[in-house]
């Protein structure tokens, strides 16, 4: 019996931190021996913010070299980038045609540009096309995202229904896989941890990069527990291991701090350290990506064929 799908996106827009590790890369890592995973490098998507060739060339290589650091086997998933599948682009137009724009503006990222009054580029307007194309090529049962994506996937399901009530069954619908406890990892500030915020602890840190993140945690203070040390914390150790913990040490931020940095070192320093090995074959790195798409571009031509008989477009 073949194996379900699962597949998730990054923007190859920076360095990835411990938000899109606990919200996306770790749920890849837990379901690669259960499923046929698809983890996708979005760097058309990530035009919208990297605009510069050498950065966008870095980047890319830098996700590769991260998922392999992580632990993502090359053998059971299939590392792949999206400008290497043209598909993707081909089918986000298709959608656009039977898509509305009021519809596209009731998304929450167009909301957000519309209310900093940015001058929103078409990009990010029809984001969500894109990325529903990125998904319904491959026919996943589940994508596992943080919950600042799930928007986007009910967008996916929208418009596949769509494409299905006009041309006939041809996508299946896509369902998100967000686990309830890091849906929304919090950063130093407390908010949503985020690129745009400034408010990362990057996944492969170095310990001085880890110290200054931590102590740059904002102390909001519930009855001597720092509820923002307390929640990247239980990122790494459960409650009933931190609590007591946190009880004996009720208003001394500073030592919380210290055993938080502790804690993160623990978890990153190896990370680190495997990295380095995967930095000295660089090119290695580059081959795997390169079959990866080789092997995705087959799944999405099929079905893109399908698509274009669906919609008449195929006359030979
Ligand atoms: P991106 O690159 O912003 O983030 C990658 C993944 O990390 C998750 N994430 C978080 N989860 C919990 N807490 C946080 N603070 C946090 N920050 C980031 C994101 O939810 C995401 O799962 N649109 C997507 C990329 C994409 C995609 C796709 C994903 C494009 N096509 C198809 C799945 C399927 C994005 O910008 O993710």
């Amino acid at each position: 019996m073949s194996k379900k799908i699962l597949l998730s996106g990054i923007q190859p827009s920076g360095r990835p931190h411990i938000g899109n590790y606990f919200g996306m890369i770790k749920q890849l890592l837990g379901q690669q021996d259960e499923y046929e995973v698809y983890a996708l490098i979005v760097d058309y998507h990530a035009m919208k913010s990297v605009q510069n060739p050498k950065e966008m060339r870095e980047n890319i290589k830098n996700v590769v070299l991260d998922y392999l650091a992580l632990g993502l086997d090359p053998k059971k998933v299939t590392f792949f980038k999206q400008s290497d599948v043209s598909e993707h682009t081909e089918l986000c137009w298709i959608f656009d045609t039977i898509t509305t724009m009021p519809y596209l503006m009731r998304a929450h990222a167009f909301k957000d540009a519309e209310a900093k009054n940015k001058e929103i580029d078409v990009g990010t307007f029809n984001y969500p096309m894109l990325m529903a194309a990125d998904i319904l090529l491959y026919s996943p049962d589940i994508i596992p995202v943080g919950a600042d994506q799930k928007q986007h996937i009910e967008i996916a399901r929208d418009t596949a229904e769509k494409f299905n009530r006009t041309f006939g069954e041809t996508f299946k619908l896509p369902k998100d896989m967000i686990m309830k406890e890091v849906a929304v990892v919090p950063g130093t500030d407390g908010r949503k941890m985020s690129k745009s915020y400034n408010n990362t602890i990057p996944l492969f840190a170095e310990y001085e990069e880890i110290k200054k993140a931590v102590m740059s945690i904002v102390t909001d203070s519930g009855e001597g527990i720092p509820k923002n040390v307390y929640a990247i914390h239980n990122l790494l150790r459960s409650a009933k291991e931190l609590d007591p913990i946190y009880k004996d040490k009720t208003g001394k931020y500073k030592e919380l701090k210290e055993l938080l940095i502790e804690d993160i070192e623990k978890f990153i320093a190896p990370l680190r350290e495997k990295r380095k090995e995967f930095e000295k074959d660089i090119p290695k790195a580059l081959a795997i990506l390169k079959a990866g798409s080789e092997k995705a571009k087959k799944v999405a031509s099929a079905k893109m064929a399908e698509v274009r008989e669906k919609i008449g477009v195929q006359v030979y």
